[in-house]
């Protein structure tokens, strides 16, 4: 079989963890009966870096859009990050020139979701996006094959790793927010502006896909309760533990009387609950339906490798010629959001 050439936009964290996979791993990654998967550009803005990888026999393109026409890339990944400028720009160009595109972005997909999602169904080509929800766990595949069919009355979890590391090692460590949120920069967790990932906004754009993809409506991360974890101190911590309580940023959306109510605020958890376990970088996605009562998917939420892997597993369906509708995000009918009151704690 002919190679599948990829592009992959964007050498950071994910990137560049990627790019070393491919390049040193492609002939056990491809699948049976696949493609082989074979690295054929990349686009970042410094082309001098050292990014770990012999970058000797690709095309570097400095501008990202031009990754997306180059006659030799079939597919697109974009690991830039940010809901415009480049990110936006090599995702339109490669979906506008019938190629399929791979993103990890939520921030992209939360603000243009549908617009991209209509520009690849006009094309017929997929866009693919596994990575970009709870890094390595598979939650959009579990959202698709998992509950096909039946209802789904809630959808939630720990979706920011950056803020379970940081809660995590506060309550364990006693050391302060601004630390650990230091460390969890130097690990390559957080956001290129990690407002984002303490402020809740990731785990809002997160939870804006997951309950597009579990309720058939539109993707809406701008009209939802959001609060974070800036205002938690060790000391908040201590008291709930004492409770019996462990505090952990969630996001939930679920179906109630009137519509979804989506929420995203720090909520005490009782310190036996399953997701009071998930500490440091793993994320837990809990996905609710009439037929299956709950099933928690965990795992780690953040890095690069972990999230390359989640890639990965795009790339190979796509070499394997698959080609999954529902991995498309919905053009379904928008329920009417609810504002929803924090409440302090759950399932205690
Ligand atoms: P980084 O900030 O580490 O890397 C961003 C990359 O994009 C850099 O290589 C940078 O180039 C490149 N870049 C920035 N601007 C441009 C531009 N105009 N043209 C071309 N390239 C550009 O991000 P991450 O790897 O952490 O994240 C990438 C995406 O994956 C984001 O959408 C993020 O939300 C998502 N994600 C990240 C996870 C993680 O654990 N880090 C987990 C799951 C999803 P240069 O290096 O030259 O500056
Ligand atoms: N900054 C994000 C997090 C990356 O910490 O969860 C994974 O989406």
């Amino acid at each position: 079989d002919s190679p599948l050439r990829v592009g992959v936009a964007g050498l950071g964290t994910v990137g560049a963890a990627l790019a070393r996979l491919l390049l040193t791993r492609a002939q056990e990654l491809s699948a049976e009966g696949a493609r082989p998967l074979r690295l054929t550009a990349v686009s970042a803005r410094d082309a001098s870096k050292d990014r770990g990888f012999d970058a000797s026999g690709l095309t570097f393109h400095a501008n990202a859009a031009d990754l997306a026409r180059d006659p030799n890339v079939d597919l697109v990944v974009e690991l830039i990050g940010g809901e415009d400028g480049a990110a936006k720009s090599v995702v339109e160009a490669a979906l506008e020139t019938g190629k399929p595109v791979i993103t990890a972005n939520k921030a992209l997909l939360a603000a243009h979701g549908l617009q991209l999602a209509a520009l690849a169904e006009k094309s017929s080509v997929p866009l693919l996006f596994e990575a970009a929800v709870a890094g390595g766990i598979p939650a959009i595949r579990a959202l698709r094959d998992a509950v096909p069919g039946q209802k789904v009355t809630r959808v939630s979890g720990i979706l920011n790793g950056t803020c379970n590391y940081i809660l995590t090692r506060m309550e364990n460590e006693g050391i302060a927010f601004d630390d650990v949120l230091a460390d969890a920069q130097r690990l390559g967790y957080a956001e290129a502006d990690p407002t984002f990932d303490v402020d809740g906004f990731d785990t809002a754009h997160k939870l804006a896909i997951l309950t597009s993809l579990a309720f058939g409506t539109e993707i809406e991360a701008s009209d939802m309760y959001v609060e974070g974890i800036r205002a938690i101190t060790p000391d908040d911590m201590a008291a709930a533990a004492e409770l019996g309580y462990r505090i952990k940023l969630l996001g939930v959306a679920q179906l109630t009387d009137t519509g979804i109510e989506q929420r995203v605020h720090p909520t005490m958890l009782p310190l036996d609950s399953t997701l009071a376990q998930i500490n440091g970088v793993l994320n837990a996605v809990a996905i609710d339906t009439d037929l299956l009562g709950e099933i928690v998917l965990s795992g780690p939420g953040a890095g690069g490798d972990a999230t390359a892997a989640s890639v990965l597993a795009d790339l190979q369906d796509l070499a394997r010629g698959l080609e999954p509708k529902p991995l498309r995000l919905p053009r379904g009918t928008l329920r009417p959001y609810q504002k929803a009151r924090m409440r302090a704690h759950e399932g205690g």
